[in-house]
């Protein structure tokens, strides 16, 4: 089933501290962001990659992909000041039925959980990648444990996340109407509260780049899958 995905890349990387936008940083010498935009590239059923990048970036995303094989997938769309803003302004370039939002810094993305992905968004409209929690997770106020959760009915949420493309437009309208933020797509649709989201599993390795010790752990993983 054909599918457009919104790349959200237009961050300001604060939590990496790199003093530019962490998608920039080089993985095994190209940019994370090449790392995540070839894994859809690779795949049949996506027929657009919207990247949704600052103004003031476009020259440097426009000349790391001219040229390459998979340019005529590409749209670059203006992003917000927040990750919301940036997905609700990629929605506006989508043209297909199905939509998948992927964050430009899971660089390390499976096919078959796409593909389970998208399967599961045309059959029941909602689908999001995620895995079990590992950790014991307490629940503390002021640094003092208040409860122990218990964790066999947690899932640590990732992207892609994966609609019916009208299911995440009426949830992103609902959202802007409401002044709601969340930090990712289901958690509108969850608000707005009329269709159910199921979960696919994904792997522990779909990490999110974020700090930089999560650089070693990409270079760890990036090693290990050319083994
Ligand atoms: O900061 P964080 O890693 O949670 O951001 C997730 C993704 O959203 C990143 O790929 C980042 O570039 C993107 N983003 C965006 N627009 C913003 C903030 C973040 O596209 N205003």
């Amino acid at each position: 089933m054909e599918y457009d995905v919104i790349i959200p890349a237009a961050g300001s990387g604060t939590r990496m501290g790199a003093g530019k936008n962490k998608l920039l940083l080089e993985l095994n010498e190209r940019p994370i962001i090449l790392h995540t935009l070839e894994v859809f590239a690779g795949e049949p059923d996506c027929s657009k990659m919207i990247v949704v990048i600052q103004p003031k970036e476009e020259k440097i995303f426009r000349e790391m992909t001219v040229g390459s094989p998979y340019e005529k997938k590409l749209a670059f769309v203006y992003g917000g000041a927040e990750r919301q803003h940036s997905v609700y302004n990629g929605l506006k370039a989508v043209s297909t039925g199905i939509v998948l939002v992927h964050d430009g810094a899971r660089p390390f993305i499976r096919r078959p959980v796409i593909k389970q992905l998208v399967s599961e968004a045309v059959r029941s409209g909602a689908a999001i990648a995620a895995v079990p929690v590992k950790d014991t997770i307490k629940q503390a106020v002021d640094h003092e444990v208040v409860q122990t959760i218990d964790r066999s009915s947690l899932w640590q949420v990732q992207t892609p996340q994966a609609f019916r493309l009208p299911i995440l437009q009426q949830a992103h309208e609902w959202a802007r109407a409401e002044g709601y933020l969340g930090t990712d797509e289901a958690s509108l649709v969850e608000k707005k509260g009329d269709i159910s989201i199921k979960i696919i599993k994904s792997d522990y390795d779909n990490i999110k780049i974020t700090t930089p010790e999560d650089l070693y752990f990409a270079r760890a993983i990036l090693e290990k899958r050319a083994q």
